[in-house]
């Protein structure tokens, strides 16, 4: 029997505890789950792809059937390249839905890869990496949001 291998993908500008959650819930379900972080360029990110790289895994480093990988092409053919079965999101809202099921169906018609969905906890539902950072660049404390790891980046970043 093929291990269930999932791949959860995006772009983690910063890693969130909303992603940590998804990880966590992921890693239970399935044999393994590949964090591929996207470069994505158009999105202009504020940590580099390997600085995204690096707090993914120091966040998620207390489970042992993970591996954060970076990639820079489409990614269901990084997916099938992986041997993943499946695409893994989230669905923090019904506002997110629209987005996802959008994404969901391409990925699908151009290449039968499936998506299947994870919510997180209610208490994550709220969290995006770009209010993180907009609270971070004004001085707010945003450790009950980021995992330890990513908080100091953060203060760096913003010199707060
Ligand atoms: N907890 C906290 N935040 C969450 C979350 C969760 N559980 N789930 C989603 N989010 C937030 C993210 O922080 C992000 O917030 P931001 O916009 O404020 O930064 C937002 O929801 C969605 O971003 P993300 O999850 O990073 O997804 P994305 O939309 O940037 O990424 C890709 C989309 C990377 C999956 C998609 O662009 C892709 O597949 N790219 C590769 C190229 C490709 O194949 N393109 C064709 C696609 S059909």
């Amino acid at each position: 029997m093929h291990a269930a291998t999932v791949i959860y993908p995006g772009t983690f500008d910063p890693i969130t505890n909303g992603h940590v959650d998804l990880v966590e819930r992921a890693s239970r379900l399935f044999d393994n789950v590949i964090v591929a972080i996207a470069s994505s360029e158009r999105k202009q990110p504020m940590f580099t792809l390997e600085e995204r790289i690096r707090l993914a895994e120091a966040s998620l480093s207390h489970l042992d059937n993970i591996e954060v990988c970076g990639f820079n092409r489409l990614l269901v053919d990084f997916a099938e390249e992986k041997g993943a079965q499946a695409v893994m999101r989230g669905l923090r809202a019904v506002s997110d839905f629209e987005y996802e099921f959008q994404l969901a169906n391409m990925n699908r018609a151009i290449s039968k890869m499936e998506s299947i969905f994870l919510t997180p906890a209610e208490r994550f539902s709220y969290i995006s990496s770009s209010l993180v950072k907009e609270i971070a660049s004004l001085g707010g404390d945003v450790s009950q949001f980021v995992p330890d790891a990513v908080v100091p980046e953060l203060k760096l970043r913003f010199n707060k």
